[in-house]
């Protein structure tokens, strides 16, 4: 197994929470780049969107990815909008197993719609605004992936499980994309 697996998904899609099952689960350290990003800011993620802009945001992404690079037993929950990005997709995958997590549009807006901290979501908390940026989005997610897992109505010991068996079993790309 590459030594990173990089979860990455829409807004909701449970990455933080795989991110950290597999922490105290399976050994790993996990990197929770929003958090990371944040506190090198000294503010919130909605802060820099408002203060600084995406694009700035963006840029800050980059350059964590980049430095994760060379570490080992990672497992690192992106921001929802990294495999936007050629060169963070071209990070990914030279340096680890990049791993899609699903959700349909209903289940993120549970997951969702109590948190301020998604400058994306803030002003378009519905599941129509939801489906449709997803839409827009899952083919670059599909082509950044090794591995697809699915995550509604799931656990997360079940959804790593599946995660590390597909990881060890060799499995490449899934193409459809259930859940979405
Ligand atoms: C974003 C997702 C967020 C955060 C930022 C932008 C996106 O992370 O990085 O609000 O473009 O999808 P989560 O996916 O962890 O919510």
């Amino acid at each position: 197994m590459k030594d990173i697996i990089f979860l990455i998904g829409f807004m909701g899609t449970g990455k933080s929470t795989i991110a950290e099952y597999m922490r105290k689960n399976y050994g790993r350290e996990a990197v929770e780049m929003d958090a990371v990003i944040e506190e090198r800011e000294g503010m919130s993620v909605s802060r820099i969107f408002q203060e600084k802009g995406e694009a700035y945001f963006r840029e800050l992404e980059t350059k964590l990815l980049g430095e994760l690079g060379g570490r080992k037993n990672l497992v690192v929950s992106c921001g929802g909008g990294v495999p936007l990005q050629d060169c963070n997709v071209e990070l990914m995958r030279k340096n680890g197993t990049v791993v899609f997590l699903t959700a349909a549009p209903e289940t993120i807006y549970k997951r969702v719609k109590n948190s301020h901290n998604r400058p994306l979501l803030e002003k378009n908390k519905n599941i129509p605004f939801i489906a449709s940026l997803m839409e827009e989005r899952r083919e670059r997610y599909e082509r950044a992936a090794d591995v697809l897992t699915v995550t509604d109505g799931r656990s997360a010991e079940e959804i790593c499980k599946e995660i590390v068996e597909k990881i060890s079993q060799g499995i490449q790309k899934a193409d459809a994309c259930p859940g979405m």
